[in-house]
């Protein structure tokens, strides 16, 4: 596997931040490439992914090839200057293989086959897929593996997992097996005696369909888990074929940001660099996006990922297709940047005439050409781009010091939990307090929960639903094992050695079979956090700016700003056992009972929120943990504006973001703790404008939407 450095570039032959889109020239007339090499220069374009979707135009029967429209592609680009991550094309066979092989197709939850249709509808169990995928790839690696322009995979495309067919169920039984050793153990956590759901023979266990209605959730759960596992394990047979020929190639599969299917903590221990496909809604909230780039790039250690798509005007999905306004792509293709992003990259580069994706933006679209608003403002990114890259490439986010925790199956059990209330969004709550933390202008990260926390001082863990206790499965893949933690033990290590932990309401309820801690909530937690929690109240949501129940604090032990807030939705009743309460409700039948509580652990100390208080308080709250930890905003905070950095190669880049319809002003003086306290790495050298090169003054005004970029040199050591 090649060895890319923490800070990129990603891949040395293409050190530039890449600029460019998915391209099918196999949709078009051969003379319509000499045009789209021509406008690529333009546009500023130095990158395109190549192939996705095109088996059939390459392979137009079994073993036979037709690469001409291909090689002519990689010539024509190379000549351009343009590089290629080339996909493999297995998100969508051709007719001709699934006519002869349907069992390479899935087969839905009521049991019928797929019939040919649209794309990533295979088995990802299928031998007779993966024989056909093997080949297909293994050609295109044979006959692009040495051509110059060939800088990454792009392994198929957003991956989709759901086949229920006959192998699938038996693999679904063989990762059973490995996960519980045997059935008294399967029966036991998934707690099959209710209803009369004990299994007496493995040959029992089926994948669920809504046939069956109710199941145990702890199947539900695994078989979520496998759907997930056996999508991975097919994503690692794909990267294997490519990467038999050119090792030294990156890897990555385009993933989807808060999709639901799949676990991506695993995809990423395979992918070389993440790449994520990012379609935010014109006119929707900022820290949407900057949440999910802190995910995506989070699989990763926060390593420089890829923006690989993004729509250069509107989608052809989305409830409206809205054009982003003039300045919108230039806005969020920087913050992705200032997120880590090493590219800005898009879906599609020329609209396409027909079927489903003609409405879809494009960089070239239907009319215009060169002419149109859509080219120019992408045009003007690509200077820009050009520009920018000697600064950027070779940086990565600045570390941050404040993480919340995210778990892909905690989301699958807590949404899938029947109780609480029937809306329970996992991401919901964790995107508030991402939000509390990331408008102070503190950095923050979203961390899995097998990857290290070392670096971090503060973790949020807003609904901890599941509580893994590191002894399933009891068999698995290296990555699965890898993966095993138990993690009441290792957040009781971080606060041990002086992290501050804040767990919020519905937490250590469940261990990862979805079997409920007996002896109070939040189960294996109890100690670390003092208290134990007898029942949950749950009322629905209030109107905004009004709620249900009210918090007032002990300024004793919590001395904020305001002393009392507003929280809704759920609600704790908390017994002491060691802990200090440093609110308590002011409303309902449990008035005077805390519903904050700090309980200090060796040197660090452990908080729990026992409901959903609203944003201004989690606002002072994390400020005032963070100041604590010597932690405060480089730049004070603006409503709507963004501040990002990153750094490497002995300098740090500072991205400012007027997300604001409205003009901003923002004061760049270092504020004075800051100064002294962002350590390490911390600098007072001055920012110079990335563009003029001018020194910065103190204050900075920005247009509306507009982003400013810095650099300044680090001290030698911290660089
Ligand atoms: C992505 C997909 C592309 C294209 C795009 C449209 O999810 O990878 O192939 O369909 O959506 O927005």
């Amino acid at each position: 596997m090649p060895q890319i450095s923490p800070t990129g570039p990603i891949q040395p032959r293409a050190a530039v931040l890449w600029h460019g889109a998915d391209y099918n020239p196999d949709q078009w007339p051969p003379e319509t490439l000499d045009e789209d090499v021509q406008l690529m220069r333009q546009a500023g374009v130095n990158a395109v992914s190549l192939g996705i979707f095109s088996w059939a135009q390459l392979e137009t029967a079994p073993g036979r090839f037709d690469f001409d429209w291909m090689d002519r592609a990689f010539e024509k680009l190379w000549a351009g200057g343009v590089h290629v991550a080339l996909a493999t094309p297995t998100a969508a066979p051709p007719r001709w293989m699934t006519a002869a092989e349907p069992q390479v197709l899935a087969v839905s939850a009521s049991g019928t086959r797929l019939p040919h249709g649209g794309r990533q509808r295979f088995c990802p169990t299928s031998p007779a897929y993966r024989r056909h995928v093997e080949r297909i790839n293994t050609a295109l690696a044979q006959r692009y593996g040495g051509h110059p322009a060939l800088m990454l995979w792009h392994i198929s495309n957003e991956y989709v997992s759901n086949c229920h067919c006959p192998l699938c169920a038996e693999a679904f039984i063989g990762y059973l097996k490995q996960r519980y050793g045997d059935l008294a153990t399967l029966n036991a956590q998934w707690w099959a005696a209710f209803w009369s759901q004990r299994f007496a023979a493995w040959e029992q266990v089926e994948p669920p369909r809504p046939a069956h209605g109710t199941v145990p959730h702890g199947l539900t759960l695994d078989w979520q888990r496998f759907r997930s596992h056996q999508m991975c394990e097919f994503f690692k047979f794909e990267a294997a074929t490519v990467r038999a020929v050119t090792p030294e190639v990156p890897i990555t599969t385009n993933m989807m940001g808060k999709f639901p299917g799949l676990d991506y903590a695993a995809f990423a221990e395979v992918m070389d660099v993440v790449s994520w496909d990012c379609y935010g809604s014109v006119g929707a909230d900022p820290v949407h996006m900057a949440f999910d780039h802190s995910l995506m790039r989070g699989m990763k250690d926060n390593r420089p990922w890829l923006l690989i798509e993004q729509t250069p005007s509107a989608t052809n999905w989305q409830e409206y297709g809205t054009l982003k306004p003039p300045g919108v792509l230039r806005l969020w293709s920087l913050q992705a940047i200032g997120h880590g992003s090493d590219s800005a990259m898009y879906f599609q580069w020329r609209r396409s005439r027909g079927a489903s994706e003609k409405f879809h933006g494009a960089v070239v679209e239907h009319a215009a050409g060169s002419r149109a608003r859509v080219f120019g403002e992408v045009a003007a990114l690509g200077a820009e781009l050009k520009q920018l890259s000697p600064i950027v490439i070779g940086t990565a986010v600045t570390p941050a010091r404040i993480g919340i925790l995210c778990d892909q199956e905690s989301r699958w059990a807590f949404e899938n939990a029947a109780g609480y209330a029937r809306d329970k969004r996992y991401l919901g709550e964790l995107q508030r307090h991402f939000r509390a933390v990331w408008t102070q202008n503190l950095r923050i990260d979203v961390v899995q929960h097998h990857r290290d926390w070392s670096g971090y001082d503060i973790l949020i863990a807003p609904r901890l639903y599941m509580l893994k206790s590191g002894l399933f499965p009891r068999e698995g893949t290296p990555e699965q094992l890898a993966a095993r933690v138990d993690v009441a033990a290792k957040l009781a290590a971080f606060v041990e050695r002086g992290g501050t932990l804040v767990v919020g309401c519905l937490s250590g309820i469940v261990n990862e079979s979805d079997l409920v801690y007996e002896g109070g909530y939040p189960g294996p937690l109890r100690q670390l956090l003092g208290i134990w929690v007898e029942q949950t109240d749950c009322l629905p949501p209030s109107a905004p700016g009004s709620f249900a129940n009210g918090m007032s604090l002990d300024r004793d032990v919590l001395a904020l700003p305001s002393v009392s807030c507003g929280c809704d939705r759920f609600f704790d009743r908390v017994h002491l056992r060691g802990a200090t309460a440093a609110a308590a409700y002011t409303g309902n039948w449990y008035a005077g009972e805390p519903c904050l509580t700090v309980h200090r652990h060796g040197h660090g100390e452990a908080w729990y929120i026992a409901t959903d208080p609203e944003a201004a308080f989690l606002e002072q709250f994390y400020r005032h943990l963070a100041a604590r930890h010597g932690l405060h905003p480089t730049i004070e905070p603006v409503a709507e504006v963004e501040v990002l950095t990153r750094r490497g190669g002995g300098r740090e880049v500072l991205f400012i973001l007027n997300h604001a319809p409205e003009p901003r002003s923002v004061a760049i003086a270092p504020n004075a703790d800051a100064a002294a306290a962002d350590a390490p790495g911390a600098s007072t050298a001055a920012w110079h404008d990335a563009h003029t090169d001018t020194v910065w003054p103190q204050r900075l005004e920005l247009a509306p939407l507009q982003v400013r970029i810095a650099q300044r040199r680090l001290d030698r050591t911290t660089g």
